[in-house]
């Protein structure tokens, strides 16, 4: 018999901590489930009254928190509190590049995993089984293990000492879909060597999710099926994108290709959609933690071939840019390019990684100045980003860009659009009005494929639509 699990808690109140663990709380009532974070702002945001106001924003997350919060659900930036009363605890801190040392640009940064692993030791007084949420670097259950049980006041194996289990269980959710992917998971996966253990968090997901689809497995492979599903669904985003230049060069259409070879079942359709290049705060630093693994056990055609994901999605976003420079005449010096779209990709506000910030940094350096519009990306989030590039300063990146909160007010009087988020609304704007509003000729950049390339021709623009030849 397993234990049962009545109090979890969560360490990490982010885009997967934040989701996962409201959608615990709504599936198991029985179950009182506290999500933490050192970050004092980002939980009263979880704690605020008005929904909107979530740091998160997430189709169908405010019902879910609405539901459950209060009644199951808590968020506190009390840890050690949290900690004490659990019986289990998810660490969903960030898992980031290092940016210094040894690994710097390539390797994870497990400076957070390690200070929750330290904490739980300290102030754990009792068992508690303890899963890896972030994603890892493959075998770093064995250096949590040897945290968990050598520091901390009663150090297992020693007299009176805690147990602690450590299991895996990766977080396959994608951003905009959250709650739909945590609603109905392909799978959830739990690795871990101690079959009670992994009984008490499989009876948690059984609360929703059918047997079928929750996979057990040993820890490691646990551990790196996860960085192997992004680095798989990230490549084929690189093989479509490597197709669309050569779609561009000979006429073909990357969407009919892309079709005609998605209906083979054994590839599938999903994941082939052409695009400005992927962003987010994964794909990148999983493939290079991939590649670094790799490296350092001395394989390196293993890590040339996954680096190579990497390299063709540098070359996408860089391409992209380079072809609004050539196209307007070589020069961007002092022309108006409007975004429409920030975010890396729809229905989200999570802008890390996103392509329009590199084409955005690329065509400043070519003098241009950029008026953004997002539904849902702020204006202070565009700056930090543009900020935390370093590229130039910060005043300068205030001065050459702006950021509008109307679509047609990014479109009026400038000489180009560059589309870099695929959001729906984009297809409903009146086009003949945003025509009107623009300097002519009026150039179109569809970085998503989202625009009816025909209709934009009727009122007279020359549209550009990634992968799609002339
Ligand atoms: P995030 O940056 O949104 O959230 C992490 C949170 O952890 C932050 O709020 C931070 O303040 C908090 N934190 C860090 N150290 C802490 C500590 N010692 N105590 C308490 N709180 C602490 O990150 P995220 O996007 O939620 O990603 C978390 C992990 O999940 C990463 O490993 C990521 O690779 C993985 N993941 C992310 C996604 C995604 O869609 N974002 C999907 C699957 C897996
Ligand atoms: C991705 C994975 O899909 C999740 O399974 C995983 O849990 C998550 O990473 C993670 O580990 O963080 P996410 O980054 O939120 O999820 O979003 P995706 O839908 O995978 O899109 C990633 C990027 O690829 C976006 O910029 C998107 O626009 C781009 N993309 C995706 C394409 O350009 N073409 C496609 O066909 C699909």
């Amino acid at each position: 018999m397993s234990k049962k699990i009545t109090k979890i808690c969560c360490i990490g109140a982010g885009y997967v901590g934040g989701p996962t663990m409201a959608v615990i709380a709504q599936k198991c009532p029985d179950v009182k489930v506290t999500v933490v974070d050192i970050n004092e702002k980002r939980i009263a945001a979880w704690n605020d009254e008005d929904l909107g106001k979530l740091p998160v924003y997430e189709p169908g997350l405010d019902k879910v928190v609405e539901e459950a919060r209060g009644r199951n659900l808590f968020f506190s930036t009390e840890v050690d509190k949290a900690i004490d009363e659990a019986e289990m605890i998810f660490i969903s801190v960030n898992t980031p590049t290092k940016t210094y040392g040894k690994g710097k640009g390539m390797a994870a940064d497990l400076k957070f995993i390690e200070l929750c692993a330290r904490q739980i030791a300290r102030v754990a007084k009792d068992d508690k089984i303890v899963v890896e949420k972030s994603t890892l670097p493959v075998r770093t259950a064995q250096a949590l293990k040897s945290i968990l049980h050598n520091t901390g006041s009663s150090p297992a194996g020693k007299e009176g000492g805690v147990q602690f289990d450590i299991l895996s269980n990766p977080e396959f959710l994608a951003e905009g879909t959250a709650v739909e992917d945590l609603h109905a998971p392909d799978r959830v996966l739990i690795g871990g060597d101690n079959p009670e253990a992994i009984q008490a968090l499989v009876d948690v997901y059984a609360h929703w999710v059918p047997a079928a689809n929750i996979l057990t497995t040993n820890v490691w492979s646990s551990e790196l099926s996860k960085l192997t599903a992004n680095a798989f669904l990230a490549q084929r985003v690189s093989s479509i994108n490597a197709l669309s230049e050569l779609c561009e060069k000979t006429g073909a259409d990357v969407n009919e290709v892309a079709r005609a070879i998605g209906t083979d079942s054994r590839i599938g359709p999903k994941f082939l959609k052409a695009s400005v290049g992927f962003g987010g705060s994964c794909f990148q630093k999983d493939i290079l933690n991939l590649v670094y693994i790799a490296k350092s056990y001395g394989l390196h055609e293993v890590a040339d071939y996954w680096e190579q994901v990497i390299l063709m999605n540098d070359h996408q976003k860089r391409r992209f840019a380079d072809n609004i420079v050539t196209t307007l005449y070589n020069t961007v010096s002092g022309k108006k390019i409007a975004f429409l779209g920030w975010a890396f990709k729809k229905d989200t506000n999570d802008t890390r990684e996103s392509a329009a910030i590199h084409v955005a940094d690329y065509l400043l350096n070519e003098q241009a100045e950029i008026v953004v519009y997002d539904p849902k990306v702020t204006e202070e989030q565009i700056y930090a980003d543009l900020d935390y590039l370093n590229t130039r300063d910060e005043k300068e990146n205030r001065k050459l860009v702006t950021v509008v909160n109307d679509p047609y007010k990014a479109t009026d009087e400038a000489h180009a659009i560059a589309v870099l988020t695929e959001w729906d609304e984009f297809r409903a704007y009146d086009w003949q009005r945003i025509y009107d509003l623009m300097l002519k000729p009026s150039f179109v950049f569809d970085g998503r494929a989202v625009l009816d390339r025909e209709k934009l021709k009727n009122f007279g623009f020359e549209i550009y639509i990634i992968g799609v030849g002339s």
